[in-house]
């Protein structure tokens, strides 16, 4: 197979490990282009493709088969429509769209079009979360009862120089949660109804710094989560991996799921279950496997799965349409928080694809 033709709008934060990501992977993709208004080639002396100040330029001019759209939230329906309507295949970064109403939009083009899609979800493609995904198939802790999840540091307040990061939209829901609610639909299944709260109390900004949720799953296990960017903890799942070099690592695991016989934490894989699998009880000792895995870089996954979606067909791991329920999921939070009322998730995924 032929490397795909791929570019990228956006050469910011994010922007910069998929233009990395591509390079470091010739067999599967060739850089055609980068698109972003204000950064240039001088901030990529690595990059031998041409720079365009417009996406629509580069699409017309540089003819990718592929686009990586790591824009602003806002951008994210608008370029990913122009780019379905070019038949261009595209991995939209998180969260898929910035509103359910430009989500609907863009997968309505993206169905016309029949291109092929990923949101950038790119912990599902992480080692430890592929093995827990195939633990939890293979009832490796019984039938699951339910996951707790912490998603808890304290973000330093430089982070909030920027205006964008204290106005709705900009915070720990749609940054960080968002994140969180996908990896437990991915690993306990899909949800079908959420109860969550919003707090600003502590920074006091116009946007929430602490939120919660109880969530229904449609096996109905029963899942929480508390998601703070306020408040100083070793869990969360960046710290406890080494994924971000922005996180000082803890080796702590912040995700636990319980079964009939067994749990599991995440992301650094322990297995707890009875020490005799015949005795189960709470006066009966348990016994704690922990589980190595060989360490991979997501973002490489996820650019070789894209390839191999688009030239062998095969099925995306998270497609925007499942990108797009996510962010249902994740908007419900604070939905639910407002009225005071649970959210059921069916009618909001109909709406998706209406
Ligand atoms: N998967 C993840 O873990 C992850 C991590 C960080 C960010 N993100 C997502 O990636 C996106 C970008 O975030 P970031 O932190 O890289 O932001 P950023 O501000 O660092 O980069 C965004 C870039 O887009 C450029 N841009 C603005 N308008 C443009 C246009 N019309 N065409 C092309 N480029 C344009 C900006 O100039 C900037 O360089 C956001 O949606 C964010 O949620 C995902």
């Amino acid at each position: 197979m032929k490397p795909l033709r791929i570019a990228v709008f956006g050469a910011g934060l994010i922007g910069r490990r998929h233009i990395d990501t591509i390079l470091a992977c010739p067999e599967d993709a060739e850089l055609v282009g980068i698109a972003d208004p204000l950064i240039g080639a001088d901030k990529y002396p690595q990059v031998r493709a041409p720079f365009f100040k417009s996406h629509t330029e580069l699409l017309d001019k540089a003819k990718p088969d592929a686009v990586v759209i790591a824009t602003p939230n806002s951008l994210h329906g608008p370029q990913g429509i122009d780019c379905a309507r070019r038949g261009i295949h595209v991995i939209i970064e998180k969260p898929v769209t910035e509103s359910l109403e430009t989500a609907a939009a863009l997968l309505k083009e993206v169905r016309r079009a029949g291109v092929k899609t990923l949101t950038g979800h790119h912990r599902r493609y992480a080692a430890p979360i592929r093995a827990a995904k195939q633990m939890l198939s293979d009832g490796r802790i019984g039938r699951l009862v339910g996951v707790s999840v912490l998603w808890a540091t304290r973000k330093p307040d430089a982070y909030f120089d920027v205006a964008w990061r204290k106005a709705p939209g900009g915070g720990p829901v749609l940054i960080n949660l968002i994140h969180e609610i996908d990896l437990m639909r991915h690993l306990a299944g899909e949800m079908s109804s959420i109860t969550g709260t919003a707090s600003n109390a502590v920074r006091g900004f116009a946007v929430e710094d602490t939120s919660g949720a109880v969530i229904t799953f449609a096996n109905q296990a029963v899942g929480t989560i508390l998601c703070t960017d306020t408040g100083l903890s070793p869990w969360t799942i960046e710290q406890g991996t080494a994924e971000n070099p922005a996180f000082a690592y803890t080796g702590e695991n912040s995700y636990r799921f319980i079964g009939t016989e067994g749990a599991l934490e995440l992301p650094t894989l322990k297995l707890w279950t009875a020490r005799d699998p015949k005795q189960i009880g709470w006066d009966k000792p348990l016994a704690a496997t922990p589980i190595r895995v060989a360490d991979t870089d997501p973002y490489v996954e996820q650019l070789r799965h894209f390839r191999r979606v688009i030239q062998d067909g095969e099925a995306p791991v998270v497609s925007a349409e499942d990108g797009a329920r996510t962010l249902a999921a994740t908007l419900a939070v604070v939905e639910s928080g407002k009225s005071g009322r649970p959210v059921e998730l069916a009618p909001l995924f109909e709406k998706l694809i209406a």
